[in-house]
C-alpha cells in the first residue's frame, strides 16, 4: 500500500487549480443511465471513486469513452456515457463495498427500466448510514421494496408515480436518489426538506439539460414534473468545494499564501468566514479564492457541522486540524454523522492537545509545536487532516493508507508540491 512522507515546517505559496468535484461527478455519472444518448462530462476529476463508478456502469452495459481535455489551461478529462443497451440492472456487492456512492444507480435504473438490485451499503467509518429515507421516498412513489440477503430488490408496476415528500433529514444522497427517480415519473414530485448541497444543484442543472422539469433548486423545495424521456447532453462538473476549502486549510496552517484557481466562494461561505474570524486574509476575484496566512497570528473559533449552507462535515477534520495551531481554545462539534472524529487519536500522536466528549464534540486547544509521526486515517477527509498536520509537523510524517486519499483528491502531492510543500509518494505493491 503506498504511502505518503511529509518533512514538516514549509511555508506554502503559489497557486493551485481546483478539480472537478467528486461529490457532484457520482450522482451525475448515475444520471446517465436516465437516457439511451450519450452523456458527456466534463471537468471530470481522476480518482479512484470515479473509475469505480465507471466500472459498475460498464457492468450494467454503459459504454465509456475518455479524452484528455482542458479546462482553462488545466489538464482534465471528459467522459462520455452511453447506454443503449442494459445489461443488468444490479449492482453487486463487490462494487457497493468499495464505494457506497454506487447506491446512486436505484433511482435512475429504477425510473427507467422499473426495477434495481442494490447490495445494501453496510455502515462505514464515520456512520452508520442507513438507506430508510430513499427507501422510503421511493416506496411512497409507487416502488415496491424488499430487504434480502444483504440487497435491496427494487421494483416498480410501470412508472413510478409522483409524490409529495417531506425529508425527515436533508439527505444529499436521498435528494438525489428522489430526483433522479421523479424525472421520469408520472405526474408532481414535491420534496420538501431536500437538501441544499451544490452538488444537488449540479445535478438539477444536467437533470433540465436532459429534458426534465425541475424547479426550485438551491432551495429546500424542489418540485418535479416527471417527462416521458431524456435526453443526451454535455455538461461541466462544478469544482470542488471540499478540495477548495481543504487546500485553503493548507494555506492557514502553513501560514502561506495559496490562490484557489476556479474554487467557487458561494460554496464556502461558512468555512471562508471562520477564516476570517480567525483572522486569515480571504480574498475573491472572478475565478479564485486567494487565501493568505503570512505572518499572522491566527485565533481559535468553534465550529458546528450543518447542512449546506452551513458548515460542511467533509471540513471537519481540516479545521479541527488548523484548530490546533491557533491561539486559543475551539469547540469543534459535528452534528451530520456519529463517529467523525477518528483523525483526533492520531493527531494526539503528534502532540495535539485535544480532547472529545461523547461522539459530538471536541475541545481543541492551541500548542506550540506538533511533531512528525507515521499515522493514518480511516476514511478520506481525516486523512487529509493528518497531511495538514504532516505539513506542520516538526520532522518526517508519514501517512499510511494512502488509498483513502485516492478517493477523493486529484494529483495530491503534484498539487501541495507546486506550492512549496515537501511531500513524496513511497509506491508499495503490498495489499
Ligand atoms: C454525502 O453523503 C456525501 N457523499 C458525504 O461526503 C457528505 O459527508 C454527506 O453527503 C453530508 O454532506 C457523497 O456525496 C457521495 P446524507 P450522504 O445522506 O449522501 C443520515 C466525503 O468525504 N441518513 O446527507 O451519505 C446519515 O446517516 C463524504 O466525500 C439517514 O439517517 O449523506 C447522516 O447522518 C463522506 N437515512 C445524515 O443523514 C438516510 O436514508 C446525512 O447524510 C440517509 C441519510
Amino acid at each position: 500500500m503506498d504511502k505518503i512522507k511529509i518533512r514538516g515546517g514549509k511555508v506554502l505559496n503559489g497557486k493551485i487549480f481546483i478539480s472537478g468535484a467528486k461529490n457532484a461527478a457520482l450522482p451525475l455519472i448515475c444520471a446517465s443511465l436516465l437516457t439511451d444518448e450519450t452523456v458527456t462530462l466534463t471537468n471530470m476529476p481522476m480518482l479512484s471513486d470515479i473509475k469505480a463508478m465507471n466500472a459498475l456502469l460498464e457492468q450494467l452495459g454503459t459504454k465509456i469513452n475518455v479524452f484528455d481535455d482542458f479546462v482553462d489551461g488545466h489538464a482534465t478529462k471528459t467522459y462520455s456515457y452511453r447506454t443503449k443497451n442494459i445489461e443488468s440492472l444490479t449492482a453487486p456487492y463487490d462494487y457497493v463495498r468499495k464505494m457506497r456512492a454506487s447506491y446512486y444507480v436505484l433511482g435512475p435504473l429504477l425510473a427507467k427500466y422499473g426495477k434495481c438490485e442494490l447490495s445494501l451499503p453496510g455502515g462505514c467509518a464515520i456512520g452508520a448510514r442507513p438507506m430508510d429515507i430513499h427507501l422510503a421516498s421511493l416506496e411512497k412513489m409507487g416502488a415496491k421494496i424488499e430487504i434480502k440477503n444483504g440487497y435491496i430488490y427494487a421494483e416498480s408496476n410501470g412508472r413510478l408515480e409522483g409524490a409529495h415528500l417531506i425529508l425527515p433529514i436533508a439527505s444529499v444522497g436521498a435528494t438525489c436518489n428522489i430526483l433522479m427517480a421523479a424525472v421520469l415519473a408520472h405526474g408532481r414530485t414535491v420534496i420538501e426538506n431536500a437538501a441544499k448541497e451544490p452538488e444537488i444543484g449540479d445535478l438539477a442543472k444536467i437533470l433540465n439539460a436532459m429534458g426534465g422539469k425541475i424547479e426550485g433548486i438551491g432551495t429546500s423545495v424542489l418540485t418535479i414534473d416527471g417527462v416521458e424521456d431524456l435526453h443526451g447532453t454535455v455538461h461541466k462538473v462544478i469544482a470542488d468545494r471540499i478540495e477548495a476549502g481543504s487546500y485553503a486549510v493548507a494555506a492557514a496552517i502553513t501560514r502561506g499564501r495559496i490562490e484557489l484557481i476556479n474554487a467557487r466562494a458561494e460554496t464556502l461561505r461558512q468555512p471562508l468566514q471562520v477564516l476570517r474570524d480567525m483572522g486569515v486574509m480571504v480574498e475573491e476575484t472572478a475565478n479564485s479564492i486567494i487565501v493568505d496566512a503570512k505572518g499572522r497570528t491566527l485565533i481559535g473559533k468553534d465550529i458546528m457541522t450543518e447542512p449546506f449552507p452551513g458548515f460542511p462535515t467533509d471540513l471537519q477534520a481540516q479545521f479541527l486540524a488548523l484548530m490546533m495551531t491557533a491561539e486559543g481554545a475551539s469547540m469543534v462539534t459535528e452534528t451530520i454523522f456519529e463517529n467523525r472524529f477518528m483523525h483526533v487519536p492520531e493527531l494526539l500522536r503528534m502532540g495535539a492537545n485535544i480532547n472529545v466528549h461523547g461522539h459530538a464534540s471536541a475541545i481543541v486547544r492551541g500548542v506550540k509545536k506538533l511533531s512528525g509521526a507515521p499515522v493514518m486515517a480511516t476514511d478520506l477527509r481525516a486523512s487529509f487532516a493528518l497531511i495538514l498536520a504532516g505539513l506542520v509537523a516538526e520532522g518526517e510524517t508519514v501517512v499510511n493508507r494512502v488509498y483513502h486519499l485516492d478517493r477523493g483528491y486529484e494529483k495530491l502531492e503534484e498539487k501541495l508540491k507546486s506550492v512549496g510543500a515537501d511531500i513524496i509518494r513511497i509506491k508499495s505493491d503490498d495489499e
